[in-house]
């Protein structure tokens, strides 16, 4: 099992590029599927989720051809089995797009329960809401999700609920059914809009996405694109907190400084300088940094994939923050590791209160998930000493090259597999 060794007390300094949003990417891949014709996506992340779902696109029959590490063209046309029970799957929580995808071509789709990080009950009842009122009928059996369909016709559906997943599913869904839809109270995150986006390049008729109401008029038949998937928020947002909690001075690359306001916002509030640029963002953080209240939202406010992250940066500001998770209830787990590096924190309910400390110190702690898992070597960067982090697995999931891109900020980092390799990193370091 693969481990990360860190060093901390160096503040990052220096330039980093962000790659493209793998949670857009992800359903970009899937909506991929909707046409015979060959489609070219490119500023893709190389990351291990988007891996297991390229081959089980691959699996389903659809040609995929990866031309280098961020770009893949893919053709649907030769797909024969509707059928997804590939193991992997259901590790992954974006496996879930290949429904609505399949649904929409096919009006047929099987899929095994998603999986995903162990961040809260995650239900997916809004997105069967939503294939059920096209007119599909959707059943649950031996762990798949099967929805079948004579016809899919648009209708008016309210989301009780604002999902991600379930506005981008159905949205797929709803772009090959016949009429007019119309989905209310819908997600508007920036990677609701890319997939839109992406429909939309292919032929579809999507209107509104970035708006609490999206329309869509159904079209027969999708066609070749070539498209290129928007920077990632949240890869941005994690090395931006990374900047803050280690005293450093990074400028984020090749991102969309308006997908990252509510960031840049708490960022000025507890005292760090954010320059923007037309597709950059400077973090200078020096001395101690101030307390805040957060309270994680849906977009545009602030993510709760970025609430780890900041997190680990007010357990060192000065001053008790208090940080309300309101999407998904499992989301503190990092707090126990955190505790282990001299952290002062307590949870109740849906809030956390940190009361900051001065220093933290290296210890041996384990990611509980992807976000947590990143937030946590923040921490081993911003201690005293040597934390190793454990269980990097998750990190690897949706972080391209993390150790390597932080390295080139000035941390002191590795990733090994062995107590011989801690051995020799400790001697290198001491
Ligand atoms: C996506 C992201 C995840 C991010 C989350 C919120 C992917 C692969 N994952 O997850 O990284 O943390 O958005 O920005 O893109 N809910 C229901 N019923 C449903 C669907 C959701 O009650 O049918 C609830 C969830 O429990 C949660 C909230 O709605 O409390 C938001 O979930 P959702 O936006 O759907 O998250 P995901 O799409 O799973």
């Amino acid at each position: 099992m693969e481990q990360y060794i860190i060093k901390g007390g160096n503040p990052l300094v220096g330039e980093v590029e962000i790659g493209g949003a793998k949670n857009a990417a992800l359903a970009i891949l899937a909506a991929a599927i909707m046409t015979d014709e060959t489609v070219l996506i490119d500023n893709l992340p190389d990351v291990n989720d988007i891996n297991v779902l390229l081959d089980a696109i691959r699996g389903i029959g659809a040609s995929v051809h990866r031309i280098d590490r961020h770009s893949v063209r893919i053709n649907g046309r030769s797909i024969t089995n509707f059928n997804i029970e590939y193991e992997c799957i259901k590790k992954i929580r974006a496996s879930y797009y290949l429904l609505g995808a399949m649904l929409g071509k096919y009006r047929k789709a099987e899929v095994a329960l998603p999986g995903g990080c162990n961040i809260g009950s995650r239900p997916i009842d809004q997105h069967l809401k939503g294939f059920r009122a096209l007119g599909a009928d959707v059943d649950i059996e031996h762990g798949k999700i099967i929805a079948e369909a004579d016809r899919l016709t648009g209708k008016h559906i309210y989301f009780d609920v604002v999902s991600v997943g379930a506005t981008i599913n159905v949205m797929m869904a709803a772009s090959m059914a016949d009429g007019l839809t119309i989905m209310e109270n819908v997600a508007k995150e920036p990677h609701v809009v890319d997939v839109a986006n992406f429909l939309n390049s292919m032929g579809a008729n999507i209107r509104g996405a970035g708006t609490d109401v999206i329309k869509i008029r159904g079209v027969k038949k999708l066609h070749r694109t070539e498209y290129s998937v928007i920077p990632d928020q949240i890869e941005a947002g994690t090395f931006m907190f990374a900047a803050a909690a280690t005293k450093g001075d990074v400028t984020v690359m090749n991102v969309i400084p308006k997908h990252l306001e509510a960031t840049i916002a708490k960022l000025v509030e507890i005292g760090c300088e954010v320059e923007e640029f037309d597709d950059a963002v400077r973090v200078v953080s020096k001395g101690r940094l101030k307390s805040t209240h957060v309270k994680t939202l849906p977009y545009p406010g602030f993510p709760t994939d970025l609430q780890p992250q900041i997190g680990v940066t007010l357990a060192l500001g000065s001053g008790t923050s208090i940080i309300t998770e309101s999407i998904f209830e499992n989301r503190f787990k990092y707090l126990d590791e955190l505790a282990r590096m001299g952290s002062r924190a307590s949870v109740e309910g849906h809030s956390a209160t940190i009361e900051g400390v001065s220093r933290l110190t290296g210890a041996r702690i384990s990611a509980p998930d992807l976000r947590a898992g990143a937030a946590l070597c923040i921490a081993g960067l911003a201690a005293d000493g040597i934390t190793i982090v454990d269980d990097i697995v998750y990190i690897q999931r949706g972080y391209e090259r993390f150790e390597e891109k932080l390295k080139s900020l000035g941390a002191v980092m590795e990733r090994i597999s062995s107590e011989k390799e801690i051995r020799k990193f400790r001697l290198k370091v001491s």
